[in-house]
């Protein structure tokens, strides 16, 4: 008879490579953890319910501490042969009690337990990010002090558009990063329900309590259908997706400040101690953990389409390709907290070069579209504003000057309701200041938005 904790109906020992290929204690030991949390409960339970002695469940919940102990300190050697944490700590625990430690497994499956594990996990790691998001944000709307006087160009297409007060930037992301923790919060509600007791696919003869483990896990519900709940994991798909959004975001923020910090752009400066230099060209100071969150979105991205091609197709209910779930899992969460643990720190330390910025803050003809909106105020139908202040900017191309610096004859002849009082909104400053739509770029809108997020985030 094999000696595997399932041997009882094989007749030779597992083929070694077998063992190899089918092992996941090499990366699914960071379970254990919460693998002890659901097992305590479970024996709880079983006492609770007579299927254990109040006795034999007291040892097994103090020798589970004492093996997450083993484990933690390193001095529980894991073995191909034990497959995975959960008979890696099942066996020691027989070890341990002998046939008290035979018991625990009772009215459970691993596919229950495997489920409720990784559920425990992703809880955990949801909200572990959402602090890590709203430290984030926080970053972002310190910065939105420091740089309160600043106009940027927004860009469309990577071309000068219309100015922003530098907050308006930063604010943004507040925003962004806020959805994502929305995401991530509604996630949470369906991870947060428990499988425990579905056992293997059928639930069981045995008589359970199903709410009392879901009550001490402090899960909000119990999973309804034993098969459904031992195949799913939509849970695990949701939660990388919200993940890869996050990575989206911090992906487009690293490309926005790689730009900007290129001599070309020249508007930031990059903190030393978040910079790496050239084995070759003594001048470089490289923005590679930038890059790097960039391209590590990829790993984050690749996750979701891992798991949707995991899924895809499995017939009710466990099946072993699950396994494999949490390789994609760990990354995406690892790759995504190792991003959000040094973002911050490149926010709060980048410094942004005003004058350099200012000194072609009226290149790009950043007031055109203030211009056609002031002819619209008085009275121009917008296309016919647009038109001509078109035909304005060519005539400033074929001159090399800005509109600002167009005589009011030159604006009359254009359009004769131009009054003197044009030059009041002409000019990046002016062009920025006159923005005041609720959620715009201006001033006001931008200071109102900024004290918002200043009282959200607590600070
Ligand atoms: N290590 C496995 C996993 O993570 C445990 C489940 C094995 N269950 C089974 N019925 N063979 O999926």
């Amino acid at each position: 008879m094999s000696k595997k904790a399932w041997g009882g109906r094989f007749s030779t020992p597992t083929n070694e490579l077998v063992e190899a290929f089918s092992e996941s204690i090499s990366f699914d030991a960071r379970l254990a953890n919460v693998d002890v949390r659901g097992s305590k409960a479970h024996a709880r339970m079983l006492a609770s319910v007579g299927l254990l002695s109040d006795d034999e469940a007291d040892r097994i919940q103090a020798a589970l501490d004492e093996i997450l102990g083993e484990i933690e300190r390193g001095e529980l050697p894991f073995r191909n042969d034990l497959e995975d944490i959960h008979m890696h700590i099942e066996s020691r625990l027989i070890e341990k009690l002998g046939d008290v430690g035979r018991k625990l497994h009772t009215g459970r499956s691993r596919n229950d337990q495997v489920s409720t594990d990784l559920r425990l996990y992703v809880r955990d790691a949801i909200d572990q990010i959402d602090e890590l998001l709203e430290e984030l944000q926080r970053a972002f709307a310190s910065r939105g002090e420091t740089d309160a006087d600043v106009i940027l160009p927004g860009y469309t297409h990577l071309q000068r558009a219309q100015p922003v007060l530098a907050p308006h930037y930063w604010l943004a992301y507040c925003e962004k990063f806020q959805r994502d923790r929305e995401r991530l919060a509604d996630a949470r509600r369906r991870v947060n329900i428990s499988p425990l007791g579905a056992a293997a696919l059928a639930g069981t003869t045995l008589p359970i309590d199903r709410e009392k483990t879901a009550e001490t896990l402090e899960f909000e519900g119990i999973a309804a259908n034993s098969l459904d709940v031992s195949s799913d994991r939509d849970y695990l798909i949701e939660f990388t997706f919200a993940l890869s959004l996050v990575a989206a975001h911090l992906s487009t923020w690293a490309e926005e400040w790689i730009l900007w910090n290129t001599t070309e752009f020249g508007f930031l400066t990059l903190p030393d101690a978040y910079t790496t230099g050239s084995s070759i060209m003594p001048q470089k100071k490289n923005p590679d953990v930038l890059e790097l969150i960039r391209g590590k979105t990829a790993r984050v991205m690749g996750a979701v389409s891992q798991l949707l091609v995991l899924v895809k197709g499995l017939p009710l209910a466990y099946n072993r390709d699950l396994q494999e779930d949490k390789l994609a899992m760990f990354d995406a969460h690892d790759t995504v907290v190792a991003c959000l643990q040094l973002a911050p720190h490149i926010v709060a330390n980048a410094q942004l070069n005003v004058d350099r910025i200012n000194a072609r803050l009226e290149d790009g003809y950043l007031d055109a579209t203030a211009l056609m909106e002031y002819l619209i105020s008085k009275g121009v139908p917008m296309r016919t504003g647009h038109g001509t202040v078109g035909k304005l900017v060519a005539l400033c191309e074929s001159k090399s000057c800005r509109l600002a610096e167009l005589s009011l004859d030159e604006l009359q002849d254009a359009c004769d309701l131009i009054e003197e009082d044009v030059y009041s909104i002409l000019g990046t400053r002016n062009a920025v200041a006159a923005l005041s739509s609720y959620g715009s770029g201006g001033r006001e809108p931008v200071m109102n938005q900024l004290a918002a997020w200043r009282e959200k985030l607590g600070m």
